[in-house]
C-alpha cells in the first residue's frame, strides 16, 4: 500500500495576474487594454500597460480597474506596436500606483506572475535597496535583470532564473530592444499565439481568439522572443524549442455579454446548449464513450478507488459525484477538498484513479494535488474546461467540459457540465463493474439528453425566480435543509447565494438539524428546502414540520411529481420532472436564477463579487 504521508511538503505560493504581451501592425495600445478587458474576470485590483514608443518604453498604471487605466492611456498618442500588461491581484505589499506592473528599473521593463520567495535575500546579496521603489518581490526580478543585462537578453535571463526561487511567468523588454518581447515561465502559465502580422502572449486563451484559434503554451524553462519576424523558443542552452500547437474552440464572439445585463445571467442561459454539446461530444450509439481522450477498457477495470480532489463549486461537483458512484457504480471513492488534500493522508492504493476537477485548470491547490499524485504513482484524469491549462496538461488522462468560456466568478454553467462528464463516468464504470447492462446504460444516456431541455424550461420561468428574488433580498440569514441528493445540491446552492448576494446562507443535512443547528431557528427565519427524492419525501417533509413549529418560513423548490405527498401547506416553487438522480440539474438552475436576481435586486456586481477572483492561483 502506498501512503502519502510525503505530501506534506511545502505548496508553492503563487499570484492571481493577468499578463499580455502584444507585437503587431494593429495599435498595441488598444490591443493590450482589450486583452486586459478580457482578463479581468481573474480577479485584480491593479491594473497598468508598458508600450514602446521607440524613444522609451512608456508606462502607465494605476491601483485601480482597467476603465481608470484606459482614461489614463488616452495621454498615450504615439502609435505603439509593441507593449505589455497587467492585472495585479495583492496578496503581498498593499494595493499601491508603486507595487502595480510593470516594473522599470534600468534598462527593463517587466510584468510578474508568481512569486519570488528569495526576494528579501537576493536584495541583500545584490544590494539593490536603492533601485527599488516597491514593496513586493516582482520589482526585485527587473533589478536583477537590469544587474545581469550586458546587451545580451538571453544571458541576463539565464543568470537572473539561477538565483531566483518561486514560480514565475516573467514578460520583459529591454529598452534598446523595443521591436522584441522576451518571456519565460515556471508554474505560472503562459499561451501564445500569432498570425501573420501579429504575435500575442497571455496568462490565459481568453485574449488570444482575436488573433488566431491555434496557440501554444510556452514550456516550463523555456526562453521565448517574440519580435516582428516571428516567435522563437529556446533552451538554457540556446537550442531552439520546438512549439506544440493547439487548437482553441472559443471565439471572441462566446466572450462578449450578448445584451445580457451580467455574464452570469448568460451563462446560465447557455446551459441548455452546453450541456448537449458536453453529453454528446462523450456519447456514440446512446453509450459513454472516452476513446479519443485514450481512456480504455483498461483503466475502468483496473480502478478500484476513486479519490476526487477539487475546490469551491467544483468540489460541490465532486460531493454530488460521489453517491452517484458509490450508488450506481458500486464504486468506492472519497472527496477531497484540494486545500486538505495534503494533510489529510488519504489513504490510497495502487488501483486508486485520482480524479481532479475545475473549471479554470489553473487553482493552484488543485494543481499542487494533481502533482503529489502523480508524484507519488498514482494514475491522474481530470475533468478541466478550460483547453491547454496546468492541470489539462499535466493529468495523464483529460477529459473537457464544453461549457464554452465562463466569465462571471460564480460558476453555473460549468458545474452542470462538470456534473454531465461525471454521469457519463459513472454509467461507464456501472457498466464495467457489471452493475449495468449495455442496454441500461443506453437507457441512462437517453434519461440524461431530457437534462438540457429540463434546464432550459427553467430558465425560461426566470421571472418566477426574479419575483422570489424580491422576498430575500433583505434577509441576514438564509438555511437551507435537504437530505440525500438535495443535501448536497443545497451545499452548491448556499454557496452561489453566499458569493454573489452576500447573504449568509448555510446548507444541512436536514438529518441534522435535531444535532445543532435548529437552535438557529426562530419566528420568520427563512428556510428553503429542496425535496427532489421520493424515498426520502416523506423524512424531509416531518424536517420542514420542525422548522415551521419554531416559526420557521419554509420555501420548497420540489420536483412536481412529489407535492401530493406534502401534507403540509408551504410555500412550493415547482421544479420540473426527471429521474431522482438528475434532478440536480433543474434544482441548480432554479438555485443559480434565485442567487444571480437577489444579487439584482440588491444591486451588487454580481460578475464581480467583492475579495473574489475567477482563478485561484494561491493557496
Ligand atoms: C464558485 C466558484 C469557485 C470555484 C473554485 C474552483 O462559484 O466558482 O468556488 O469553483 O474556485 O475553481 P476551479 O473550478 O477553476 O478549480
Amino acid at each position: 500500500m502506498m501512503d502519502v504521508s510525503s505530501l506534506k511538503k511545502k505548496v508553492e505560493n503563487n499570484i492571481m495576474c493577468g499578463i499580455v504581451g502584444y507585437i503587431g501592425t494593429n495599435k498595441a495600445t488598444d490591443i493590450l487594454l482589450e486583452s486586459l478587458e478580457l482578463l479581468e474576470y481573474r480577479g485584480y485590483d491593479s491594473a497598468g500597460v508598458a508600450f514602446c514608443s521607440g524613444k522609451n518604453v512608456q508606462v502607465y498604471k494605476c491601483p485601480n480597474r482597467v476603465a481608470v487605466l484606459k482614461e489614463l492611456v488616452k495621454e498615450q498618442k504615439e502609435d505603439a506596436h509593441v507593449g505589455i500588461g497587467h492585472t495585479r491581484w495583492a496578496t503581498h505589499g498593499s494595493v499601491s500606483y508603486k507595487n502595480s506592473h510593470p516594473h522599470q528599473v534600468g534598462q527593463v521593463t517587466l510584468v510578474h506572475n508568481g512569486i519570488i520567495e528569495n526576494y528579501k535575500e537576493l536584495i541583500h546579496t545584490y544590494h539593490l535597496e536603492d533601485q527599488l521603489v516597491s514593496s513586493g518581490d516582482s520589482e526585485v526580478a527587473c533589478a536583477l535583470l537590469n544587474l545581469f543585462y550586458k546587451k545580451d537578453p538571453m544571458e541576463a535571463i539565464i543568470k537572473t532564473l539561477s538565483v531566483i526561487e518561486g514560480t514565475y511567468a516573467l514578460v520583459m523588454i529591454f529598452s534598446d530592444r523595443q521591436e522584441e518581447i522576451y518571456a519565460v515561465r515556471k508554474v505560472s502559465p503562459i499561451v501564445v499565439s500569432e498570425n501573420e502580422t501579429e504575435r500575442m502572449l497571455a496568462s490565459d486563451v481568453m485574449p488570444l481568439s482575436r488573433i488566431s484559434k491555434e496557440y501554444f503554451t510556452l514550456p516550463e524553462q523555456v526562453i521565448l522572443k517574440m519580435s516582428k519576424e516571428g516567435i522563437h523558443l529556446y533552451d538554457f542552452e540556446g537550442h531552439e524549442v520546438e512549439k506544440k500547437k493547439e487548437r482553441l474552440d472559443w471565439d471572441i464572439e462566446q466572450m462578449n455579454q450578448q445584451g445580457y445585463p451580467y455574464y452570469m445571467e448568460k451563462e446560465i442561459a447557455e446551459q441548455k446548449e452546453v450541456l448537449q454539446r458536453t453529453l454528446l461530444s462523450y456519447v456514440e450509439d446512446s453509450f459513454p464513450c472516452f476513446e479519443r481522450e485514450a481512456l480504455t477498457e483498461e483503466l475502468f477495470e483496473k480502478s478500484k478507488h476513486l479519490v476526487i480532489v477539487a475546490c469551491g463549486t467544483s468540489y460541490h461537483a465532486g460531493l454530488y459525484a460521489k453517491n452517484l458512484f458509490e450508488k450506481i457504480a458500486h464504486l468506492k471513492t472519497d472527496v477531497y477538498l484540494a486545500s486538505e488534500f495534503i494533510y489529510q493522508e488519504p489513504v490510497m492504493e495502487e488501483d486508486t484513479l485520482v480524479l481532479v476537477i475545475s473549471q479554470s485548470g489553473e487553482t493552484i491547490d488543485t494543481l499542487e494535488a494533481l502533482r503529489h499524485s502523480k508524484e507519488m504513482g498514482y494514475q491522474t484524469l481530470s475533468i478541466v474546461n478550460v483547453k491547454g491549462s496546468s492541470i489539462a496538461k499535466e493529468s495523464d488522462y483529460t477529459l473537457y467540459t464544453y461549457a464554452g468560456p465562463e466569465i462571471a466568478v460564480a460558476s453555473t454553467k460549468a458545474y452542470t457540465c462538470q456534473l454531465m462528464v461525471l454521469f457519463l463516468l459513472v454509467y461507464r464504470f456501472a457498466y464495467t463493474r457489471n452493475r449495468f447492462t449495455k442496454e441500461e446504460v443506453q437507457q441512462e444516456i437517453e434519461e440524461l439528453k431530457k437534462v438540457p431541455y429540463s434546464v432550459e424550461d427553467i430558465y425560461q420561468r426566470k421571472e418566477e425566480f426574479q419575483e422570489c428574488a424580491k422576498e430575500f433580498k433583505d434577509e441576514k440569514d438564509l438555511y437551507m435543509i435537504g437530505r440525500g441528493f438535495d443535501y448536497y445540491i443545497l451545499l452548491e446552492a448556499a454557496l452561489k447565494m453566499k458569493e454573489v448576494s452576500y447573504i449568509h446562507t448555510e446548507a444541512y443535512a436536514s438529518g441534522e438539524l435535531k444535532h445543532g443547528p435548529i437552535a438557529l431557528i426562530e419566528q420568520d427565519t427563512t428556510v428553503i428546502a429542496c425535496l427532489t427524492q421520493k424515498d426520502l419525501v416523506s423524512k424531509a417533509s416531518s424536517n420542514m414540520k420542525e422548522v415551521r413549529a419554531r416559526g420557521a418560513k419554509v420555501i420548497a423548490f420540489m420536483k412536481p411529481s412529489l407535492e401530493k405527498y406534502l401534507e403540509q401547506k408551504i410555500s412550493i416553487i415547482l421544479l420540473n420532472d426527471l429521474k431522482d438522480d438528475l434532478m440536480v440539474f433543474p434544482a441548480i438552475v432554479a438555485f443559480q436564477l434565485l442567487a444571480y436576481y437577489v444579487a439584482c435586486e440588491k444591486g451588487l456586481n454580481v460578475d464581480k463579487p467583492r475579495n473574489l477572483a475567477k482563478v485561484v492561483t494561491v493557496e
